[in-house]
């Protein structure tokens, strides 16, 4: 296995996650038999601000309805299943991590989106997928684990559609500031991080044959959001991140917050277009 799948697979592998989850669900009082997407967003949207970031990369993508979406590094499954749900797109999701792959598809069954929503295990860099065979290319908080960005953007390109779009979100480098505290969400130490700034995003995808259509810095709004969860201790047995990340949850928004308040991140939201 090449050691960035290694390094992915070692920080987001968690036993028992769907247990966990189901547990927490009960425990809210929720009814397993009836569960709603929107029940789950706590957890299945493991990105920067979760389903709002969700909701304002879709509108900046200006979906329709009538996309076949494929969402790279798809997680849990929450962003494809809102696309899924709330503008009709046919959504199949891809993500190196197996565990997360089950959780996905038990998840889709359990709000009876499974007809809308596929999820695959597979790599971002080389996806089982013929050329041409999306209109949208999705993905949040992924990039961030890939060194080799020049092989991911170039895949993204092939599976395509000409005209298709890539919608991403990811956290960049704003630095002056050096090496990031660790551990952060996307990585226990630099070998699993990657990031690039904003310009060097932009140019590897214009390099990569893309066009950028719409680029947003959503930095304040994801360091606001940072402040006010950093007071927030989750109980044990809740809904929410921690689930995944586990034990070193508070060290992890700890540093989060840090890396936002010395300007070493950034985050953004982007729409490109193959040209
Ligand atoms: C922070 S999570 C984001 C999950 C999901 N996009 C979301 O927003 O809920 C990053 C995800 O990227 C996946 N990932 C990292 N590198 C990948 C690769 N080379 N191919 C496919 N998935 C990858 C990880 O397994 C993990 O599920």
């Amino acid at each position: 296995m090449a050691i960035d799948a290694q390094a992915v697979q070692e920080h987001y592998g968690q036993p028992a996650l769907l247990d966990a989850i189901l547990a927490a669900l009960e425990r809210s009082g929720k009814d397993i038999a009836h569960l709603a997407a929107d029940d789950l967003a706590p957890v299945d949207e493991f990105h920067t601000r979760g389903r709002p970031a969700t909701v304002e990369l879709a509108r900046l993508l200006r979906l329709t309805g009538g996309e076949q979406v494929l969402d790279l590094g798809c997680g849990l499954g929450g962003p494809a299943r809102h696309i899924a749900q709330s503008y009709g797109c046919r959504v199949i999701g891809l993500d190196l991590t197996p565990g997360f792959v089950v959780v996905a598809a038990r998840l889709a069954a359990l709000t009876r989106l499974d007809a809308k929503v596929d999820y695959r295990q597979g790599d971002a860099l080389a996806t089982p997928f013929s050329d041409a065979s999306f209109d949208v290319v999705w993905s949040q908080n992924v990039a961030m684990n890939i060194a080799d960005r020049p092989r991911l953007y170039a895949e993204i390109h092939r599976v395509l559609r000409p005209n298709g779009r890539y919608a991403l979100s990811d956290v960049v480098a704003r630095t002056a500031g050096g090496e990031l505290h660790f551990p952060v969400p996307w990585a226990r130490e630099p070998r699993a991080s990657h990031l690039l700034t904003d310009d060097a995003t932009r140019s590897a995808l214009e390099r990569a044959g893309f066009s950028i259509v719409a680029w947003e810095d959503t930095t304040a709004k994801a360091r606001a959001a940072a402040e006010e969860r950093a007071h927030v201790i989750p109980s044990p047995g809740s809904l929410g991140l921690h689930l995944i990340l586990g034990s070193d949850w508070p060290a992890i928004s700890a540093n989060l917050l840090r890396n936002y308040r010395e300007e070493r991140i950034g985050v953004i939201h982007g729409v490109a277009k193959r040209v």
